[in-house]
């Protein structure tokens, strides 16, 4: 059986309140529809228009979208632009000193910036970058924290053509120099420090640990941002300072024009085998898809002051912080600190302070500060909100529902947007004005994107049925490569069995109404008495439960059923223990099996103060599965956010 069994039914239903829908840049059902349907009628047609419309090129492309090497597919290939220039410089005539971002500190210190002073800065520090002989092609690892200073230099690389390959500021000199080595980086960009939840933390000590260990030799330069002033070994013949190089600049670069599909970044993401990928992404398509789910999923106006919470090492923090907002002339919240720092009511005290309008976040996030203090939001102003977004994780109709209530007041909707690293903007995700919502539902494909859900043999599934989530035709702003092995690349996302579908790599099932459901990733799938079930499932039955914070389910081998399943549970309040752990596992088994049926209901329950989380938020399940096994944990671990739980985890409570 190839398929993937549903049991949630999620009934609630929420449509766009009429003044948001009439105001909006995509207005009722019947706009959401004309797009699609222009799509439908002549697909490349459709993005160009878009292409032409959104984008200011230096050569205009006559091609659209060339299919005859796919799966490298070649998007507006004769085409010619600059993504920095489309960024910053076409915004100087009119909005010249409009703020573009809004920078706060750790400890809530604010820096403003126009596109004026940021187009100064970004172009300084491309002449900068120049100097130091770095120019088309050569890829630059950018190892920062949350920072003006990160868009700047992203910014500067796109300028100049460089290719950037930003690496999170939270990964080891292990993970870093993995990167530096098989991107091929020629130079490093990094800050002596940083500062989070009033912690520093060490960003150059793990430059010079990973540059050390060999393989580096192309790496001939280290640049240094002075975030902290903290004491750092300094290597003359490499090191330069960030500040020293920039002020010696003039204040204008002229763009360097590229190729449309020449690559605008690398980034990196880790599947659950193997080393970490390069996602390889473009110059024009890329661009192109972050524009129009701007103004598609989060309605951007010139008047919204938007935050999204993503840090720059992240696709969210590129596609909808570095590049997206900038390209419409936004004005930005960037943040460097931690949502809990002061306490869990920082982000809420953030929008108020800054009047933010729309706001984008992450379940895990979400979920944390439910546990931390579900009433927190109620003591700020939040009445600038007018649009939440979530991103990285399926959102628990729980958490959506007091999202809903308690951040958006029921007043905003919530765009749950599904994409990932190698689809470079929003795939699956309401247009807010348009759609109805559906808790726990990242709704439906934007236009233009051609999603079902298929057998594993790539047949078509009619109607209601879960399966596999894939892509059926290319699109703009998708990957284009895995940096340096094509058969990789090919094999991951266009596995012969799909005939050309594009492989997701996630579960999803679709209701009547079209609507798609995400139930895990694929790997994670449940086989239980011949039933397979998705993790997302019975995970929001639990956090349903008024005593839940967060949950996790993972399969463990079962001699008759197939795999039992095992459940990881953190309480709102304190993690319990003793006969108390015992009853409440007794009681959310009953209530798993209300709510779903006897089938879903865990054979084991674990009680944990916090689930194992990789840097960016995601549940580790893969780890969760070994537990539950009783095996010693000999993978990996380096990217768990807190190792000290796994402890807890490993005991069982019935
Ligand atoms: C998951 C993040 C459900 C999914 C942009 C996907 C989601 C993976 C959602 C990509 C969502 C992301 N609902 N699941 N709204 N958004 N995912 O590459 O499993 O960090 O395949 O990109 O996150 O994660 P990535």
């Amino acid at each position: 059986m190839s398929s993937i069994e549903s049991v949630l039914t999620e009934t609630r239903i929420f449509a766009p309140r009429d003044a948001f829908r009439q105001a909006a840049t995509v207005s009722g059902l019947e706009g959401y529809q004309a797009l699609c349907d222009a799509a439908e009628q002549d697909y490349t047609g459709f993005w160009a228009d878009l292409a032409r419309q959104e984008i200011n090129w230096q050569t205009p492309f006559t091609e659209v979208l060339d299919e005859s090497d796919a799966p490298f597919y070649r998007w507006f290939a004769d085409g010619k632009l600059n993504a920095s220039y489309n960024c910053i410089d076409r915004h100087l005539e009119k909005r010249a000193n409009k703020i573009a971002l809004i920078f706060e500190a750790d400890d809530g210190a604010i820096t403003n910036i126009t596109y004026k002073e940021l187009h100064q800065r970004v172009c300084r520090f491309a002449n900068a970058l120049k100097k130091q002989g770095i120019g088309l092609g050569d890829r630059v690892i950018i190892y920062l924290p949350m920072s003006i200073e990160a868009i700047v230099a992203m910014q500067a690389c796109a300028r100049i053509g460089a290719i950037h390959s930003v690496v999170f500021g939270g990964f080891s000199a292990k993970s870093l120099h993995e990167r530096i080595v098989d991107v091929g980086a020629k130079l490093v960009i990094t800050a002596d420090g940083g500062v989070r939840g009033g912690k520093p933390v060490a960003l150059k000590a793990a430059v010079d640990e990973a540059i050390s260990q060999g393989g580096c030799e192309a790496i001939k330069k280290v640049i240094v941002y002075q975030r902290t002033g903290i004491d750092i070994a300094w290597h003359a013949e490499r090191d330069l300072w960030w500040h020293e190089i920039e002020s010696a600049e003039s204040d204008y670069c002229e763009p360097v024009w590229v190729d449309a599909e020449h690559p605008l970044f690398i980034l990196y993401t880790s599947g659950s085998t193997g080393t970490p990928k390069g996602v390889q992404h473009s110059t024009g398509g890329y661009l192109l898809g972050a524009i129009t789910s701007m103004k598609w999923v989060f309605d951007h106006k010139a008047t919204d002051i938007y935050w999204c919470t993503a840090d720059v090492g992240w696709i969210t923090g590129h596609s909808y912080v570095a590049y997206g907002p900038l390209a419409l002339g936004s004005t930005q919240v960037v943040f460097e600190g931690v949502p809990t720092y002061p306490d869990a009511g920082r982000f809420w005290q953030m929008v108020e302070r800054h009047k933010v309008s729309i706001f984008y976040t992450a379940p895990t996030a979400i979920r944390s500060l439910i546990k931390l203090g579900g009433d927190l939001p109620n003591r700020y102003d939040l009445s600038s909100l007018r649009l939440l977004g979530t991103v990285g994780e399926p959102i628990n109709p729980e958490a959506w529902m007091w999202y809903h209530k308690v951040v958006g007041k029921e007043r905003c909707p919530i765009a749950d947007t599904w994409w990932q690293t190698e689809t470079g903007s929003h795939m699956i995700a309401p247009l807010p004005g348009a759609i109805n919502l559906k808790p726990g539902s990242c709704t439906r494909p934007l236009p233009g994107i051609i999603m079902d859900i298929v057998e594993e043999d790539g047949t078509h599934i009619d109607g209601t049925g879960g399966g596999l989530l894939v892509v059926k035709k290319p699109w703009p702003s998708m990957i284009r490569n895995i940096w340096g092995n094509p058969e990789r690349f090919r094999k991951a996302y266009f596995p012969e069995e799909l005939k050309g579908l594009y492989l997701a790599g996630d579960s999803a099932h679709r209701d009547e109404d079209g609507y798609f459901w995400i139930m895990g990733r694929i790997d994670d799938v449940l086989n239980v008495s011949g039933h397979r079930l998705g993790t997302m499932e019975i995970e929001s039955a639990l956090v349903a439960n008024p005593l839940v914070a967060e949950a996790a389910i993972v399969g463990r081998p079962h001699e008759i059923k197939g795999e039992s399943i095992v459940a990881y549970v953190v309480l709102k309040g304190e993690r319990p223990e003793g006969d108390d752990a015992k009853t409440i596992a007794a009681q959310l088994r009953d209530w798993v099996g209300k709510e779903i049926g006897p089938i879903a209901k865990p054979d084991e329950i674990r009680f944990g103060e916090n689930l194992p989380k990789t840097r960016s938020g995601k549940i580790m399940r893969r780890l969760l599965r070994s537990l539950a096994k009783g095996e010693e944990i000999t993978s990996d671990i380096s990217t768990l956010d807190n190792p000290a739980i796994l402890e807890q985890l490993k005991q069982t409570v019935g």
